[in-house]
């Protein structure tokens, strides 16, 4: 299979434009979040956040397969200690821009260091926002599915007669459920939070995720031959996972050094494939 990556230079809410409707089959991306990183790539007011960002998500919903999904990650700020409110209004903008607000993933970063702060505790997790452009969107759960680990012995053990049956939720979720059907299984869905260390300290990125993130997503969002996309590609985790994974990809990147770094670390002979076949365009559209 022929499999792309492209990486590209340039500021994203200018580039974006030029990318084709409904062509992306996995937006995954990490922004600048406001003002955390001055000091390295110039960061956006909470205050502008939502104001900065709206033009960059309408266009995400554009360029994204009606199939397709966006996962943002992206964690407020403690301002004058409380949490500012950017993310949460956000979400309520990018909906009335037409998104849907599928699921939030949490990611518990298992290997922070321990810290001592006056009025709260170490921060350890951060979100990972599901955003689709309708409800029927890709998704491969099989992908992701986990051993059942050591507690299915204890507690499969001591099935009450009510674990039997699939009767309804005692805590009024709406949702019945029959534990016995899972004995003897190996195998099991895993939750909406993934407990995975940061590995930032040898990719020259002050902000970079561990390649188990994306690959995560990627593996339940995308088949071999599709295409993802990372309009703030950083040091190109995104993109050197997705090639790893027979996924095309293209990424955007304003900071040249980044591009440069990326563009050496991805197989050249796929962007000179990218570059003769036209760009943007997955495997399926030709
Ligand atoms: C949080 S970092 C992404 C890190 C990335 N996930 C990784 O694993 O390395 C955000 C990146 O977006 C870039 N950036 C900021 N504003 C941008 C813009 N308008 N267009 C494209 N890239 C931008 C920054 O230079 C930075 O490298």
């Amino acid at each position: 299979m022929e499999i792309r990556a492209d990486i590209i230079k340039g500021d994203c809410r200018e580039e974006l434009k030029k990318l084709k409707d409904d062509s992306i089959d996995l937006i995954f991306t990490s922004p600048p979040y406001a003002d955390r990183r001055k000091n390295t790539y110039g960061g956006i007011h909470p205050d502008k956040y939502v104001e900065w960002f709206l033009p960059i998500s309408r266009e995400l919903l554009r360029v994204l397969r009606p199939t397709g999904t966006f996962i943002l990650n992206i964690k407020e700020k403690t301002i004058d200690g409380e949490r500012h409110t950017y993310v949460i209004e956000l979400i309520l903008e990018m909906r009335k821009q037409g998104w849907i607000w599928t699921e939030e993933f949490i990611w518990h970063k298992k290997n922070c260091y321990p810290g001592k702060w006056p009025n709260r505790f170490r921060d350890a997790w951060e979100r990972l926002l599901q955003f689709n452009k309708s409800k029927k969107f890709n998704m491969n759960q099989e992908e992701v599915m986990v051993p059942m680990g050591d507690w299915k012995e204890a507690r499969l053990r001591k099935l009450s007669e009510r674990d039997k049956i699939r009767d309804i939720s005692r805590v009024g979720s709406g949702f019945g459920k029959n534990i016995s059907k899972w004995i003897g299984r190996e195998m099991a869905y895993p939750t909406n939070v993934l407990h995975l260390a940061t590995e930032c300290a040898n990719r020259n990125h002050s902000a970079a995720f561990p390649e188990a993130l994306p690959e995560w997503f990627i593996k339940l969002f995308t088949k071999p031959g599709d295409l993802v996309l990372d309009p703030f590609m950083g040091s190109g985790t995104t993109i050197r996972v997705a090639q790893r994974m027979q996924r095309n990809a293209v990424g955007i990147e304003i900071l040249p050094e980044y591009c440069k770094m990326v563009e050496k670390q991805i197989i050249p002979a796929y962007n000179l494939l990218f570059e003769k076949k036209g760009k943007y365009e997955t495997n399926r559209n030709q």
